[in-house]
């Protein structure tokens, strides 16, 4: 397994929205093994696809860190492929979000608590289920990249200017991060 570098925002990768893919897809489980490996190496919860430069219906989630938190969370780890929101419902919530291409940035988003959501699994067995609380949240945030949406995207356009400098500086690659990056050369 190895890791591979995570790319960070200003990838355009990142603002593509992602394929879905078959069984046939070309060294799937060798793709899926690595992303575990990417994703504990930078102590992630989730990782998508397009985050190592693949445009393509895939992500996985380990929620077991928070399982301090919500015990329900233990061994919550899943690979989910061609991953659809059916639906959300419940009333918005704030939690403080992270994203691994957005080094040293958290910010608080609004998210509703519950989703039904039908994917894959790495079978490519079908399923219809039900998430809530911080289970969805992990889920819409992964989604959410396969769908080319960032948690810039989420943002208030006044917290989007407070931030310019900081998300100009994620993408020119000035940041401290201790996990592979790779940051994309900026346009003239
Ligand atoms: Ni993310």
């Amino acid at each position: 397994m190895s890791v591979l570098p995570i790319r960070a925002y200003g990838d355009p990768v990142l603002k593509t929205k992602a394929r879905s893919i078959g069984p046939d897809y070309p060294g799937l489980q060798e793709l899926i093994d690595n992303m575990w490996e990417t994703m504990y190496k930078a102590a992630g919860v989730g990782l998508a696809a397009p985050q190592v430069g693949k445009s393509i219906r895939l992500f996985i989630i380990d929620a077991t860190p928070y399982a301090e938190e919500d015990p329900s969370l233990m061994g919550f780890k899943k690979v989910f492929i061609n991953a659809g929101i059916i639906r959300e419902s419940g009333k918005a919530w704030l939690f403080n979000e992270g994203c691994l291409s957005f080094p040293e940035l958290r910010e608080d988003i609004l998210r509703l608590p519950e989703i039904r959501l039908k994917y894959q699994d790495e079978h490519f067995q079908s399923f219809e289920e039900d998430f809530s609380g911080l289970a969805a949240r992990i889920i819409q945030h992964e989604y959410d990249h396969t769908e080319g949406t960032l948690m810039v995207d989420h943002f208030s356009s006044l917290k989007k200017t407070l931030l310019r400098k900081k998300l100009a500086n994620i993408s020119k690659g000035i940041v401290p991060v201790n996990y592979p990056m790779k940051f994309s050369p900026r346009k003239k």
